[in-house]
């Protein structure tokens, strides 16, 4: 394919594919000599309307580790703020021959908007509330890395699904690979749709812990709360919180993951995301292997 958009659009078997050619990159990755030539004479943008750490970074560490030329656009300070539009932006950016476009958007769909009237590759790295596909593919990369074959292993999503990007590429991700995917969270954060995905729902947070073998906790994403939220963040971290006297009253070990940004104290607290059981840099230093293979394998389609 021209484009990475979402996650339910691939295969088990590009998933498959993605993994193994991540495996390699993440051996070259930790050599002493960490570039390797393969997309020498390729330009990416990395092009963020929203505000980004892990994955604005990574992806231009990615770019490098492969030799690509890499510019940054970041909506905040450009020229958007006079008024132009996404397509304008894009196409000027184009104009430059740019090759490949990683973006990130508030708009659900707007990656798929531009892939319609442009000719570059377009990796999608989040839009809005709807998929954030390399994340997913990190979180289950790091799942397998931790647990190998992740078909029958319990996933259980914690957190504000309604506003969450990742847990909707998780799911769809997991599914693919075989796994039983459980979503925990406040009613009003939980989407009704989300059922009809073939997932259980509970509310209950220690049911979720104790069906589980991996915790996958989100936070509450306060800047896509248009109403006063419910519940409040003190509500939030009392009963959907996870803390370690939960994690010790369980009769077996969880793995503990969290995409971050981490509200330490809200959904989860420092004795836990700082915990041996916590994967949570893995998945970061993973991130980077991840997106060369995405980037990789996106560029030799087109060569
Ligand atoms: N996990 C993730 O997408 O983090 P950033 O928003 O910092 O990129």
């Amino acid at each position: 394919s021209k484009h990475l958009l979402g996650i339910k659009d691939l295969t088990p078997d590009d998933i498959q594919l993605i993994f193994e050619t991540a495996d390699n990159f993440k051996d070259v990755i930790n050599r002493p000599i960490k570039k390797v030539p393969s997309l020498r004479d390729i330009t990416i943008a990395n092009v963020f309307f929203e505000n980004s750490t892990r994955t604005k970074l990574s992806f231009e560490l990615a770019e490098k580790r492969l030799s690509a030329d890499v510019i940054n656009f970041s909506s905040s300070g450009s020229s958007v703020k006079k008024g132009e539009t996404l397509l304008d932006t894009v196409n000027n950016i184009l104009a430059m021959k740019v090759d490949m476009i990683v973006m990130r958007h508030s708009s659900p769909g707007a990656p798929h908007f531009l892939s319609k009237h442009i000719d570059a590759n377009i990796v999608n790295a989040g839009d809005g509330t709807h998929e954030h596909p390399t994340q997913a593919l990190l979180d289950a990369f790091s799942m397998r890395e931790k647990l190998g074959d992740l078909a029958g292993k319990k996933i259980a999503i914690i957190g504000d699904i309604i506003h969450s990007r990742v847990a909707l590429s998780n799911v769809f991700a997991l599914q693919k690979m075989g796994a039983e995917v459980m979503i925990c969270g406040p009613a009003t954060l939980v989407p009704k749709y989300i059922t009809s995905l073939g997932v259980q729902v509970v509310t209950d947070v220690f049911e979720a812990l104790q069906w589980c073998d991996v915790a996958n906790i989100l936070r509450i994403q306060l800047e896509r709360q248009h109403i006063k939220y419910f519940p409040s963040l003190r509500e939030y971290s009392l009963y959907f919180g996870v803390n370690k006297q939960m994690l010790d009253r369980l009769d077996k070990e969880i793995v503990i993951m969290h995409p971050g940004p981490i509200n330490r104290g809200v959904e989860i607290t420092s004795d836990v995301a700082d915990s041996q059981h916590s994967i949570i840099l893995n998945q970061v230093e993973n991130g980077v292997a991840i997106r060369m293979a995405v980037l990789y394998l996106l560029a030799g389609a087109n060569r």
